[in-house]
């Protein structure tokens, strides 16, 4: 993943104009500060709390906020996910740049803790389906979806918000986002054509495999081919 310049920065970029503006940010999994960072420099949060796991992001973490101008504004702690933050102790909780599996497992350890935190900023790398129906699972609404393009990347960023009522989502919606799926512009364009491509690929590759699995998983594919028609204009 690239982190600084090009699209790595308009990742970031475009997570930072997804928080709360005026409000404090937890940023999970803060590695390389540049989030952080960029959120106080254009006082886009007038404090970031920045967490990381392992001994050495946590140590990459502390020295890149020490040697930037900000350190007085970027609170550091090392720890798993939500633990190092005090319910409620930030209005945006950001996780982007890891995987939907571990997102997951980061709200599953404390959903009622999760839900002191007004708003979260997820960016996942893969697996944004287990995301998306944990979610839904929860009843948190996604409120905002947005997507990042770098060549023949797309970076999807879901805007959740704690709720109590659990609702159901296609396995379109969980693959593709059911916000992203219904934006009207060249990139949501552009991605649903991946993803178009994508489940031609797979249903071909499926249809040479004769066990009951690959049926199971064809049907699902025949499914989202035919649910993503009612998406293409
Ligand atoms: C690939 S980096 C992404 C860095 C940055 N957020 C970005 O988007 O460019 C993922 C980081 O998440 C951290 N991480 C993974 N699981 C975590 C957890 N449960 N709690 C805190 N940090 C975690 C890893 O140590 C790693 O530094």
């Amino acid at each position: 993943m690239p982190l600084a310049g090009g699209i790595g920065l308009e990742r970031l970029k475009a997570i930072a104009q997804l928080v709360k503006p005026g409000q404090p940010v937890a940023d999970i999994g803060a590695d390389h500060a540049l989030l952080a960072i960029y959120l106080i420099n254009k006082k886009i949060a007038p404090r970031v709390i920045a967490i990381e796991l392992g001994e050495g992001p946590y140590q990459r973490l502390r020295k890149a906020v020490e040697s930037s101008p900000y350190a007085d504004s970027i609170l550091v702690r090392k720890g798993d996910g939500l633990q190092p933050l005090e319910p409620g102790e930030a209005y945006s909780v950001v996780m982007a740049g890891m995987g939907g599996d571990t997102m997951v497992q980061v709200l599953g350890n404390d959903w009622d803790k999760a839900s002191s935190f007004a708003r979260f900023v997820l960016q996942p790398m893969s697996r944004p389906a287990a995301l998306r129906l944990a979610l839904a699972q929860q009843g948190w609404q996604l409120v905002n979806e947005t997507l990042v393009r770098q060549n023949r990347y797309f970076y999807s960023i879901i805007v959740a918000v704690p709720g109590t009522h659990p609702y159901n989502l296609s396995p379109l919606e969980l693959d593709a986002g059911p916000i992203l799926l219904r934006q009207t512009g060249a990139v949501a364009q552009a991605y649903r054509e991946h993803l178009r491509g994508k489940y031609q690929r797979m249903h071909s590759s499926l249809l040479r495999s004769k066990t009951s699995h690959a049926r199971l998983l064809l049907k699902e594919v025949e499914d989202k081919l035919k649910e993503l028609e009612v998406y293409w204009p």
